[in-house]
């Protein structure tokens, strides 16, 4: 009883201390504004600086949880996010337009990218903003390993590999490794699909 009392007095605090950096920001709205906070956040060391990215992100992404943490060093760079409950975000991520289930947990210095092509060229092969942005979805109890770059969705309680690097759906119930990640181990797949070494199906995996 102590201890809940205890968190959410700790998440009261901090809801009022991060209050009016999330109305400045017009709760999400205004671009820049919400950028220059969400980074100042991730600065914030330990504890306090857990609790103060909740309360941010409760104040400003479409969807978050108190129960859920971003630590050190992580930030959500598009305010289009949803984050379900006890979702644990590791230190040094950047996450783009993303919608993570409950329960799923991201390994440090992982990268969420809101797609493939953020970036076109034009006909005599410049650079240029204007792309195309996706929300990616990662469904509930998924593990990310560290160091994974995802570009495209991952369905629930799914395990991807350390360093691996998403680029096309990967189905739930399903270990998939490497660059770019193919499933290893799925419930789903039969023995003969592993012995060809088979893709994970192109389906938008379910959340
Ligand atoms: C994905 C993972 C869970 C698989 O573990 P596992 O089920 O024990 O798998 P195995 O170690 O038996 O490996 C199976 C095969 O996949 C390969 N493999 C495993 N993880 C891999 C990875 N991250 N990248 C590339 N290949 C990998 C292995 O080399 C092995 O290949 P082989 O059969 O040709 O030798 C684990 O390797 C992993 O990457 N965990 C993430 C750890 C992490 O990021 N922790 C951060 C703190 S939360």
């Amino acid at each position: 009883v102590i201890r809940n009392f205890l968190r959410a007095s700790l998440n009261a605090l901090f809801l009022g201390a991060t209050w009016v950096p999330a109305a400045l920001s017009g709760f999400g709205r205004v671009k820049p504004v919400y950028t220059f906070f969400a980074h100042t956040c991730a600065l914030v060391p330990g504890g306090p600086g857990d609790y103060l990215r909740s309360a941010y992100y409760l104040l400003t992404l479409l969807e978050f949880h108190m129960s859920s943490r971003v630590s050190f060093g992580s930030f959500f760079a598009h305010p289009e996010a949803r984050v379900g409950r006890r979702v644990y975000v590791g230190s040094y991520c950047i996450l783009g337009s993303v919608n993570i289930g409950a329960g799923t947990q991201i390994a440090s210095s992982v990268q969420i990218l809101s797609g493939h092509h953020q970036h076109e060229r034009d006909s005599v092969g410049a650079v240029h903003h204007g792309g195309k942005f996706v929300t990616v979805s990662i469904g509930p109890d998924c593990w990310i390993g560290a160091g994974s770059i995802v570009m495209a969705d991952v369905g629930a309680r799914t395990t991807i590999g350390a360093g691996s690097i998403v680029t096309r759906s990967i189905p739930s119930d399903a270990v998939a490794v490497g660059s770019p990640a193919r499933v290893i181990r799925s419930r789903e797949m039969s023995s003969a699909d592993l012995a060809l070494g088979s893709q994970a199906p192109k389906s938008p995996a379910q959340a």
